[in-house]
């Protein structure tokens, strides 16, 4: 099992996997609404599978603009949660189909906000693109359109995904299983 800092990390999804399914993914969107494409990822957790799904998009022939919104969660527990913008995006989404990209669909709180925003702004269409679904966890009433990994209810790291700041850097999916020996 790879150790990565003095943590035990079990792969869930392979770097050869996640590439497999960028492309399939990749060739369905472009199957799918793409006038005038604007392709949003949601910062920061997105960033590796945008930019690998976004090379994809360019080899089943799309060529999107590409923009990064960040957006964060406040409220825990039984308080009322919210999303804000903490970063916005500069493009006019108006009458654009729009792609939003993110790591993870979890509660589907942040993708609902950013989804509603996008067509109170006057896009065209909105339709999502996660890494993985972790259906389970849903609160919300929203899928995805395009899903790579139904994601089992673990927390998850690498491939852009953190736990305290590390492990984004991990080409593979996997999940923190405890320290390693020695
Ligand atoms: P939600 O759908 O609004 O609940 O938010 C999902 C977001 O929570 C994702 O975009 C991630 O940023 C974060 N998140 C949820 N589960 C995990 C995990 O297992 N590892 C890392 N980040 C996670
Ligand atoms: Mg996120």
């Amino acid at each position: 099992m790879p150790v990565v800092r003095g943590k035990n990390i079990e792969p869930l999804f392979t770097a050869e996997q996640i590439a497999e399914r960028n492309r399939k993914m990749a060739s369905d969107i472009a199957a799918g609404p793409t006038k005038d494409l604007l392709v949003i990822a949601v910062l920061k957790g997105s960033f590796i599978f945008a930019a690998d799904l976004i090379r994809a998009l360019h080899d089943v022939g799309l060529a999107p603009e590409v923009e990064f919104i960040t957006l964060s969660s406040y409220g825990t527990g039984t308080v009322s949660k919210g999303v804000r913008i903490v970063k916005d995006i500069d493009s006019v989404v108006k009458d654009r189909d729009v792609l939003l990209i993110d790591d993870i669909l979890e509660s589907g709180r942040t993708l609902l906000f950013a989804k509603e925003l996008l067509y109170e702004r006057g896009a065209r269409n909105v339709t999502i693109a996660v890494l993985l679904d972790k259906s389970v966890k849903r609160q919300e009433k929203l899928e995805a359109d395009y899903v790579g990994f139904e994601c089992p209810d673990y927390f998850v790291v690498g491939y852009g995904m953190d736990v305290a700041y590390a492990f984004r850097e991990l080409p593979f999916v996997g999940v923190v299983t405890g320290d390693a020996e020695g």
